[in-house]
């Protein structure tokens, strides 16, 4: 075991929102551990990282808890503890109620809910054990309301919300904190699928947004990094919006 030095564990670490925590966190002198489903993509990653103060690549699914087991046990084993984990693995999917699909939505929320519950679970052990350790979810402004035709995903970042307040009060004695970040629209890969099959309102949700733009992952990535330190240190069972302020507009702009 190295010495100690300040740790992270991002799921999602290959694409998007996960990418740029990873860069950030990176950036900021954290050593990283990037999981992802893509083995490849997290590969190259690490390709983009300082080589200081290091990184290690897990390539595997948020639903199989060994191997998230496996993961956390690793940033322990090279980094000499962890200090924190961010939980950006997610899927969306997009089809009317009526029709949709029970495999699809049993994925959605297995990776969505289970997936991150999983990550926080195999954390938490070592945080609580520690004594210290910060839990960071990706939420989404769908957690905290409808939109039609993603009845799946709603439900699931309604549950990572949830997830976030019951872990906060179970984990908060031991000096462990878990908290959310929820964004609206971020322009990353799962963003410009959507919007390539022509299933997402890009005019609609700029509209909404006071701001008036998708939001950059570094934005989010921001707010975690925020999270995850001594400035946030008496912030726990928070869900932040990050969202251009999507959440406060009862209003749709012209
Ligand atoms: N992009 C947005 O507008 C937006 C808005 C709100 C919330 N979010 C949430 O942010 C998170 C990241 O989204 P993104 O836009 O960066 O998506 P993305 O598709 O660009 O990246 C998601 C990453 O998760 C990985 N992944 C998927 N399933 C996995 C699994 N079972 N195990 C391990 N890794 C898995 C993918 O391989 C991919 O690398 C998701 O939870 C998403 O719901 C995104």
């Amino acid at each position: 075991m190295q010495d100690k030095r300040k740790s992270v564990l991002i799921t999602g670490a290959g694409s998007g929102i996960g990418k740029a925590v990873a860069l950030r966190f990176n950036a900021e002198g954290y050593g990283v551990c990037l999981f992802d489903l893509n083995e490849e993509a997290v590969r190259e990653v690490a390709g983009e990282l300082n080589p200081e103060p290091g990184s290690i690549c897990f390539a595997g699914s948020v639903t199989e808890p060994e191997t998230m087991n496996k993961a956390v046990s690793a940033t322990v084993e090279t980094f000499g503890g962890i200090d924190c984990v961010v939980t950006s693995a997610g899927i969306v999917s997009v089809e009317p109620a009526v029709d949709a699909d029970l495999d699809k939505f049993r994925q959605t929320l297995e990776v969505n809910v289970i997936g991150t519950w999983l990550a926080a679970q195999a954390a938490g052990r070592v945080m609580i054990e520690q004594g210290h350790g910060s839990i960071i979810m990706i939420g989404s402004v769908y957690g905290s309301g409808g939109a039609p035709q993603r009845t799946a995903y709603c439900a699931s970042k309604g549950a990572v919300h949830n997830l976030v307040q019951s872990l906060a009060v179970e984990w908060g004695p031991y000096g462990v904190r878990v908290n959310a970040v929820a964004p609206t629209g971020v322009r990353t890969p799962m963003v410009q699928d959507l919007i390539d099959r022509g299933i997402y309102n890009l005019t609609g949700v700029q509209g909404r947004t006071p701001l008036g733009r998708l939001a950059e992952p570094e934005e989010i990535a921001a707010a975690c990094f925020y999270l995850a330190g001594a400035d946030a240190g008496f912030t726990t069972g928070h869900v932040l919006p990050v969202d251009g302020g999507w959440l406060a507009n009862g209003y749709i702009l012209g």
